[in-house]
């Protein structure tokens, strides 16, 4: 299978087709969603709660990151991988370039940063360093303890237009892939029509340029609390393959997420 490229995420944006993501933590899952037609996958921090049991993102380290994407990269050598930068490990520009840089020497193609506008000099710097940034805007869960829970963003104007603003200004600065967490349905559109990059949505209605979910959600391996935006593909395919495929599937033919999956306003 041919290696997949930044470029060809953009051309799937321009010819309209929708991009498919997963998060995977270990080599056996990377092979099988590179095997199922999966476009790229996220190293996401996300591992804090599903595989080491946290409550939050927070304790995760940069090493715990870079452990699993080395197990990502050996499982799939051709896939597109994105890793993330653990909380404070991008506090200033300089330490997330030495922080990006293990997690690029341990196989990633792309590290993730949550924030707007006060990340522009750090996407700067990381660009101007040869490593490409991935932008998260939206529901920040690395700032729970600020934000006070996990909850639907940019709900009112000004929030909205901020993330707007702050999707271009990332843009700008060099970041070539945006994830939006946790948004409405409308502005979910409007922000991927608001920056050449493409946007990648999860809990942000069906009209970004793609979609993305925590692995163990759409496998129904999330027991205590359901997110909204989740769907359990493993309940009506049977087998691992055939959920992942049928996500697959959903989201290239737009039947995913629906309504009951996206937050209206
Ligand atoms: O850590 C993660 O899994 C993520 C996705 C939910 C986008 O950041
Ligand atoms: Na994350």
């Amino acid at each position: 299978m041919a290696k997949t490229s930044i470029a060809q995420l953009f051309k799937k944006k321009q010819n309209q087709e929708k991009i498919t993501a997963l998060t995977a933590y270990d080599a056996t899952f990377a092979r099988l969603f590179v095997e199922c037609g999966v476009d790229l996958m996220l190293v996401g921090d996300s591992l804090g709660n599903v595989v080491q049991g946290h409550g939050s993102t927070v304790p995760v380290t940069n090493a715990d990151i870079a452990y699993h994407t080395a197990c990502v990269r050996r499982g799939a050598p051709t896939a597109f991988v994105i890793a993330d930068m653990p909380f404070m490990t991008y506090a200033s520009p300089q330490q997330a370039c030495d922080y990006a840089a293990e997690l690029m020497r341990a196989g990633a193609n792309m590290v993730k940063l949550e924030g707007g506008a006060r990340l522009v000099d750090t996407v700067q710097a990381l660009t101007a360093n040869g490593i490409p940034v991935c932008a998260h805007l939206g529901l920040l869960p690395q700032s729970v303890n600020v934000l006070g829970g996990y909850k639907v963003q940019g709900r009112d104007a000004a929030a909205a237009d901020l993330l707007i603003q702050e999707a271009q200004q990332l843009q700008q600065a060099g970041a070539q892939l945006l994830v939006v967490e946790c948004i409405p349905t409308a502005l979910g559109k409007r922000v991927a029509e608001a920056v050449s990059m493409p946007v990648i949505g999860i809990g942000a209605g069906p009209a970004t340029d793609g979609q993305i979910l925590v692995m163990h959600d759409m496998l129904g391996l999330n027991s205590d609390y359901l997110p909204k935006f989740v769907k359990n593909f493993l309940a009506d395919h049977g087998s691992i393959e055939g959920a992942v495929k049928a996500y697959v599937t959903d989201v290239q033919n737009g039947s995913f997420p629906g309504p009951e999956h996206s937050f209206e306003s």
